[in-house]
């Protein structure tokens, strides 16, 4: 056990290094002996301080923040994104306050900071790491410039129930890719070490269990059993902790009937000894103060001593730490030792970030940082990347160059706030370019381009971002005027060559607190899209949405379905040139998209059952297969893969087993293909999914060009955690293996892991 009673505070992480699987920061005791020294000044006020973060526009109490924070009573800001207001603040703190300990500032950099990059659903459809890795790269530099040296992402809840709004902030259903684009996260925000410049230190959330909350209603609590758990839901905070993530958010709900910020299981024994995470946690907002809402902690006090002894280090903008942890400090209820070493959680990270070193941002340089041309660029490349291609019936797309007139219609073809998405709060609607004016931009002149919403979609409904998002209000506000739109649509729609419909759903019908009871098309716009199609022009359907929505009509009648997802600032220029091929589709899909909302969950790992040889009928009412599989995607060429090829029929555990296929390109266009491994254990001490990723690679082609795509498997992604022997191990024995596009993916072969 880690004793963190009797070990000077800083060091008491480190000492069972060896019994554990380390989290890569790596120590630094000249970085302890700073902060134990500094510990050592500190008044009690001074620490609470420290454990407290706070947002500068919150109704306080009689002491303004400023006095606060000259008083040592402040650590941390979250959502103040001015390097102006920053620098006053972080002024404050280093030259006014006694200890002269500086600020760190937090914010919700979820997919850019003022250049909005593709959601993260949308990053992890690139299948491709590496530029999850580049925006999150390029969305840090942005907030650095202005004095955030902190993001409140990656998101790394697997969710497998679409109705869950905050689907869109994470990276779909499986934990294979979950992890690869959590390692990438991770070290795009923090770069190659924690206080690498123009990076800022990333928070891995919502320490766990979120994305399974009941009926994907947001702040429910979710019920997981343990090895639903240790093998599905905590695997992507794993990789992210390895790859040396510096801070944790524990998460709203219940986990279990207990709630995850009051829960020491997963904070403590599962976190700090079982992982070895040296980095500090924060609690979600007030989510320490709800631990009583809870019925949990039997009030404020309860609730403060709970949540530091689980291993909460920071509160989000509740005040309960500082208010009730001096009584629970006198109470014994809490040892001066587990607050000592929260307080010396939280002074490391800012060590290692530089602050005590550079605290100020360059104020007068900031906006030169800030959408850049590279900004830009990179954001209409990776929003492109990003796109997954669903149907192409007839090579509807990319678009003949030679088109004359086009009709540009839905209620989402020319709003700006719905190609940045939701948690864009930093983007401005000014920067941003609509798909509209992206085709529009595109062809200056030649080319007829007229557009008409055809309906109005409306949320209805309040949300938390009303005051921070200026959303348009609707304009269509009688029957009449409704009606006449839809038949203006139409008519457009007759009167030109091609029409692009840009249906989905608005910013704020995704993300927290934005769950859905439904997955259909939100207001009258499945209605606008079989009129649309009536009209027998060519449609091509481009979606923005941060979750599946009902496709089972479109995906028989729309000759062409690209999904967008929320694309971002250059969202617009991005579809343009995928619908004219300067850009190809290529993306995936990181989750299994459901006909309907009665299907949910459908994700693909489950495990084989009785008749196994029917999964199409286990409803008598409809279809129990998926749309479109996880791992679909499209192409504007065509692929062949040849027979896989595998280095030996068996491998030891522990090693690797190489796998490779040759990949054709045998069509006319370059494109890109994901080439997908799947694999099976045939029997062991539990039963295991009947298929699990376990290797990935996207590879770009050329027109006729083959290339031997090689993978690896990794025998310990081969490990599992037993509901039997409560113990993760890789098991010998036989395993099918499957490569292909998809997670139907047909070849099929076989290996044997031995000891
Ligand atoms: C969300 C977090 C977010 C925090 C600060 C909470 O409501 O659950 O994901 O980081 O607010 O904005």
């Amino acid at each position: 056990m880690v004793q963190t009673a009797v070990l000077p505070p800083c060091v008491a992480a480190d000492v069972q290094g060896d019994l554990r699987e380390r989290s890569s920061i790596a120590p630094d005791p000249k970085a302890d002996h700073f902060v134990e020294e500094l510990l050592g000044r500190m008044t009690l006020e001074e620490k609470l301080g420290q454990m407290s973060q706070v947002a500068l526009n919150a109704p306080g109490g009689e002491i303004s923040p400023e006095d606060r924070v000259r008083r040592g009573e402040i650590g941390s800001f979250l959502f103040t994104t001015d390097a102006g207001q920053i620098n006053r603040l972080q002024h404050i703190a280093v030259e006014q306050s006694r200890l002269h300990i500086p600020l760190i500032f937090g914010f919700d950099v979820i997919h850019g900071f003022r250049t909005i990059y593709p959601v993260p659903l949308a990053l992890a459809a690139s299948w491709d790491p590496e530029q999850a890795e580049r925006a999150q790269g390029m969305a840090a530099r942005e907030a650095s410039a202005v004095g955030i040296n902190w993001s409140f992402a990656p998101m790394l809840d697997i969710a497998r129930d679409p109705r869950w709004g905050r689907i869109v902030e994470g990276a779909g259903e499986d934990p294979y890719l979950g992890a690869r684009m959590a390692e990438a996260q991770v070290r795009g925000f923090q770069g190659d070490r924690i206080g690498a410049p123009n990076h800022i230190l990333a928070c891995v959330k919502h320490f766990a269990g979120y994305g399974a909350a009941a009926g994907g209603r947001d702040y429910e609590e979710s019920n997981i059993s343990d090895e639903q758990l240790e093998n599905v839901y905590l695997p992507p905070f794993h990789a992210a902790v390895k790859a040396g993530a510096g801070s944790l958010m524990s998460a709203y709900m219940d986990l279990n009937g207990v709630p995850a910020t009051g829960n020491r299981w997963l904070l403590h024994d599962v976190l700090r000894e079982r992982w070895d995470f040296s980095g500090f946690v924060v609690s979600d907002w007030e989510s320490v103060k709800s631990l009583t809402t809870h019925g949990f902690a039997s009030g404020p006090e309860d609730a403060a001593a709970r949540a530091v002894n689980a291993g909460v280090d920071m509160e989000m903008t509740s005040h309960v730490y500082r208010d009730e942890l001096p009584a629970a400090l006198k109470d014994g209820t809490v040892k001066q030792a587990t607050l000592d070493q929260a307080v010396c959680n939280i002074l490391l990270a800012k060590y290692r970030l530089g602050l005590f070193e550079h605290p100020y941002a360059d104020v007068a340089g900031a906006p030169a940082q800030l959408v850049t041309k590279e900004q830009r660029d990179a954001a209409r490349s990776i929003a492109a990347h990003t796109a997954v291609l669903l149907r192409n019936q007839g090579n509807l797309l990319p678009l003949s160059r030679d088109v004359h007139s086009m009709a540009v219609i839905g209620p989402l073809a020319d709003s700006k706030p719905d190609t940045m998405g939701p948690w864009s709060l930093a983007g401005h609607y000014d920067d941003t370019v609509t798909v509209l004016e992206g085709l529009r931009r595109r062809f200056p002149s030649g080319v007829t381009i007229q557009s008409a919403k055809g309906v109005e979609i409306d949320r209805g409904a309040p949300t938390i971002f009303d005051a921070l998002f200026q959303s348009p209000k609707p304009t269509l506000t009688t029957e009449a005027a409704k009606e006449a739109e839809f038949r203006r649509a139409i008519d457009l729609a007759k009167q030109s060559e091609v029409v692009v419909l840009v249906l989905g759903e608005e910013q704020s019908m995704s993300g927290e607190r934005a769950s859905r009871s439904s997955l259909t098309l939100p207001g009258r716009q499945q209605e606008l899209l079989e009129a649309v199609v009536a009209t027998g022009k060519p449609v091509v359907l481009v979606l923005l949405n941060g979750r599946p929505l009902d496709l089972t009509w479109a995906s028989e009648h729309v000759p062409a379905i690209l999904d967008a997802w929320y694309p971002g600032t250059e969202g617009g220029n991005a579809v343009a040139d995928l619908l004219f091929g300067d850009a190809a589709p290529g993306g995936h899909l990181p989750l299994a998209w459901p006909r309907s909302v009665g299907q949910i969950p459908i994700n693909y790992a489950r495990n084989t059952t009785q008749i196994p040889e029917d999964p199409e009928h286990r409803y008598w009412d409809g279809s129990s297969l998926p749309l479109y599989p996880f791992g679909y995607g499209l192409s504007y060429t065509s692929f062949s893969l040849g027979k896989l090829k595998q280095s030996a029929p068996s491998v030891r555990a522990g090693a690797s087993l190489a796998i490779s296929v040759d990949v054709t390109n045998s069509g006319r266009l370059a494109g890109d293909q994901v080439v997908q491994v799947y694999t099976h254990q045939r029997s062991g001490s539990a039963s295991r999914p009947l298929r699990e990723l376990k290797a990935f690679k996207r590879v770009t082609l050329g027109a006729g060009e083959t290339k031997t795509v090689t993978l690896a498997i990794d025998t310990n992604e081969l490990s599992f955690w037993s509901p039997q022997t409560h113990q993760r191990s890789i098991e010998p024995g036989p395993f099918d293996l499957w490569v292909g596009t998809d997670a139907s993916a047909s070849d099929h072969s076989s290996f044997t892991v031995t000891r």
